[in-house]
């Protein structure tokens, strides 16, 4: 029996190592990882750059309390912010934590408590970000939930305008639904958020941790969208592997986080941050950014040439492709790890594909090999 909580249905694989897009198990069986540790491993793994960073990290200082300035913090702040309109970051440890510290700061901002948010979101497990999130199955047994969060259907304007009262004080979505089976929100709905947003003085936060540092294409996914977010929240591709999560805001917010208001004992750990560093001033190049446009569309062009419309809805952006099979995947899923591949559900009829942004070409075509072969040919296992 395992020492461990059963909270995971974990396989019974156990990798030990990784370079690029390769993971190797313990017997030496090889993988393309294709799930990247969910959205993480944005460089791939043991990138030379990051190891670096980490080893001359080491060496200098593993931790330093918030009770000091950090220099190195600002510099990963001003280069997370550089060119958008967000004028401040918060460093935390993970994606839940930084949809608590937005949740608050949107709180506290406003001084309403309705947080809306959408049916099929995922925005994590601590109690905040639970109760935000609009998934049943994630809350079952833990009720009563925080009751100011407004679950209100997606890409829905009129059940949105429906859901606006007084007291709210945010509206949160995530651009890509990533869980919840890669679906974006439209043109028109981001529109609509804007201007209710706009009109009635309600914050816009978007949860990009999932979506975030280049995984669509560009450096944050709403670019893509016509929001104009006030928060944003970051974690998974921003460490490249090494726990950090982040929370951006506009200059209106700054006097509602004062000294005192929020914190967190490792937030912005200088391992983390050094590491953070690196994997953004290499995501955010120009060039970079272009592979992954490109990388998708042959990805995505190459899924749909074989796989036939009437069965399977190829959906995402960038490297952040879903590929809905209207059926369980679990069984997919599985027979690709047998063949060598690693991929993760989203939802259950969708296979998620979140390679690392590195991936090459070759990877992709060995990929869509084993997966159409899967898709196309009867279940076996
Ligand atoms: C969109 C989104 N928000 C929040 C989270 C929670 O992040 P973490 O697991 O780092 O707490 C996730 C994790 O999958 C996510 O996809």
């Amino acid at each position: 029996m395992s020492s461990l909580f059963n909270n995971y249905a974990r396989r019974p694989v156990h990798l030990v190592k990784g370079k690029g897009t390769v993971v190797e198990d313990e017997n030496g069986k090889q993988y393309l990882d294709f799930t990247s540790g969910i959205a993480v491993v944005s460089l791939g793994h043991a990138h030379p750059a990051i190891v670096k960073a980490i080893q001359l990290q080491s060496e200098k200082l593993w931790h330093v309390s918030n009770l000091f300035e950090s220099p190195e913090q600002e510099k990963l702040a001003a280069t997370l912010t550089k060119d958008t309109h967000f004028s401040h970051s918060f460093f935390c440890n993970s994606g839940a934590e930084a949809n608590e510290a937005a949740i608050k700061l949107a709180r506290k901002h406003t001084s309403k408590s309705t947080i809306i948010t959408f049916s099929q979101s995922f925005h994590g497990r601590t109690f905040g970000a639970m109760a935000a999130t609009g998934q049943d199955k994630i809350k079952q047994g833990f009720g009563p939930m925080l009751a100011t969060f407004k679950t209100v259907p997606f890409n829905d304007p009129e059940a949105l305008e429906a859901a606006i009262d007084n007291d709210v004080a945010a509206i949160m979505l995530e651009v890509i639904q990533g869980e919840g089976g890669i679906h974006a929100v439209t043109p028109e709905f981001a529109s609509v958020i804007t201007d209710i947003c706009k009109s009635k003085g309600i914050l816009c936060i978007v949860d990009e941790v999932q979506t975030g540092i280049g995984r669509t294409g560009t450096r944050y996914a709403y670019e893509q969208t016509g929001l104009q977010p006030d928060i944003m929240t970051l974690a998974k591709g921003l460490g490249g592997g090494f726990p950090i999560g982040a929370m951006l805001g506009t200059a209106d917010l700054f006097d509602s986080f004062g000294p005192g208001s929020h914190g967190t004992t490792f937030g912005g750990n200088p391992l983390a941050v050094a590491v953070a560093k690196t994997v953004v001033d290499h995501v955010f190049e120009e060039e970079f950014l272009k592979e992954v446009s490109s990388k998708s569309e042959a990805l995505s062009q190459k899924l749909k040439k074989t796989l036939p419309s009437d069965k399977f809805d190829i959906r995402g952006e960038g490297l952040l492709i879903g590929i809905d099979c209207k059926e369980d995947v679990t069984p997919y899923v599985r027979q690709a790890e047998e063949a060598g591949l690693l991929v993760v559900q989203a939802g259950t009829d969708v296979i998620r594909l979140l390679p690392p942004l590195t991936v090459t070409e070759q990877e992709i075509d060995q990929a869509v090999d084993i997966l159409t072969s899967i898709l196309l040919s009867p279940i076996t296992i």
